[in-house]
């Protein structure tokens, strides 16, 4: 009897806290589950225990899809035990994951979703990112500001939600200073976008602005170029993987986006030691979404410890009351209300075939 108990309370002391990362590990936007991937388990290894326990992280693949993203995080609720989730990475996502979230009563922390709506209305749902809003008005501003661009148009991908609402934010504040802008659609996995180019160089465009992600900017990028387009090409966050240079080449030279980090603008104590611990166990500079990766996990670890508990409500309350925590990507403070913080936009840029630190945009300017 002895024996079984001392078996059964030492089994218990070392059974591991699941933490899910539901992440699109294949599909269309593969390359940013990878590079978020790499943020956790670098933020795993530095650690993996909390309140005396071991910390388990279960990966789930979305395949880049909503439905997946819903049916993964269900899954990993339901039959895996996660007391919270890091993910999803893009915004259409994770709005059809934290539904699920919140009606399991499950804390779900987005590293990168940055669509008002990932946590409007939710209590469950938070995230270590800034939102389009912000995002968008930045782009516009140092699009104005900067580059004196004043006729530009607007490459929306209609079928990602992100892409939608930034084209929407940047168009507004782009106008205020009385540009002139023509919106052009497109849908994720296109090839082809001639007839849109065609009409952005009839337009007399200064800027393409494409609002969707990696693949899809590269891509127009190339063909803009191939059809004489001098002007600028301007992007959200979503143009932030080194899948970006590898598909467009020098296409993508000289391209402005929006972004949340830059390892060589490191903000807080801790975005320096992420930047070193990451080049050492992976040879290269961490690009922005291992980064926010990072920050997601070791801010619910944080949540949790503060909760002291492995009550998913709890650490969903204590998701929520986090203050100044010191990430790789910045200061994050929760605002409980919204379970969105406040966060600095920067501008990078392509240069010599590296992403490359332009230019910061402080939130406290943006208003
Ligand atoms: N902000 C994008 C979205 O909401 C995701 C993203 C963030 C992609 C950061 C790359 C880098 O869909």
């Amino acid at each position: 009897l002895l024996v079984v108990t001392l078996l059964l309370s030492s089994l218990s002391m070392f059974a591991a806290i699941k933490i899910g990362a539901l992440l699109p590990l294949t599909g269309g936007v593969s390359a940013f589950g990878d590079l978020v991937k790499k943020g956790i388990e670098l933020a795993h290894e530095e650690k993996g225990t909390v309140l005396g326990q071991k910390i388990e992280v279960v990966y789930m693949d979305t395949r880049s899809e909503k439905t997946e993203a819903a049916n993964g995080i269900a899954r990993l609720i339901d039959k895996e035990g996660v007391i919270a989730v890091i993910g999803e990475v893009i915004s259409g996502n994770s709005i059809a994951a934290g539904e699920i979230a919140e009606k399991k009563k499950v804390p779900m922390v987005s590293p990168s979703s940055t669509n008002p709506l990932v946590t409007q209305g939710k209590k469950f749902v938070s995230r270590v990112c800034f939102i389009d809003p912000l995002q968008g008005t930045a782009l516009a501003e140092f699009a104005v500001k900067t580059l004196k661009i004043k006729k530009a148009t607007v490459f929306t991908d209609v079928e990602q939600d992100y892409s939608v609402g930034l084209s929407n934010y940047f168009i507004e504040r782009f106008k205020k200073y009385g540009g002139q802008v023509l919106q052009v659609q497109y849908k994720s996995g296109d090839q082809e976008f001639s007839a849109q180019l065609s009409q952005a160089l009839a337009f007399g465009s200064e800027a393409i602005v494409v609002t969707g992600y990696y693949n899809e900017i590269a891509l127009v990028a190339q063909q803009a170029k191939s059809l004489g387009f001098k002007g600028y090409i301007l992007a959200g966050d979503g143009a932030d993987a080194p899948e970006l240079i590898k598909i467009g080449g020098q296409a993508v030279e000289g391209i402005y986006f929006s972004a949340h980090y830059h390892p060589d603008a490191p903000v807080t104590q801790v975005s320096k030691k992420f930047a070193e611990a990451f080049v050492k166990k992976y040879g290269v500079k961490p690009s922005t979404l291992s980064a926010l990766g990072y920050d997601a996990y070791m801010l619910i670890v944080e949540a949790i410890e503060r909760a002291k508990t492995t009550k998913p409500e709890l650490i969903a309350t204590a998701i929520r009351s986090i203050k100044n925590f010191q990430g790789a990507t910045g200061i994050i403070s929760i605002d409980p209300n919204t379970g969105n913080p406040t966060k600095d936009v920067v501008i990078l840029t392509i240069k010599n075939q590296q992403s490359a630190f332009a230019a910061k945009i402080s939130a406290s300017d943006l208003k």
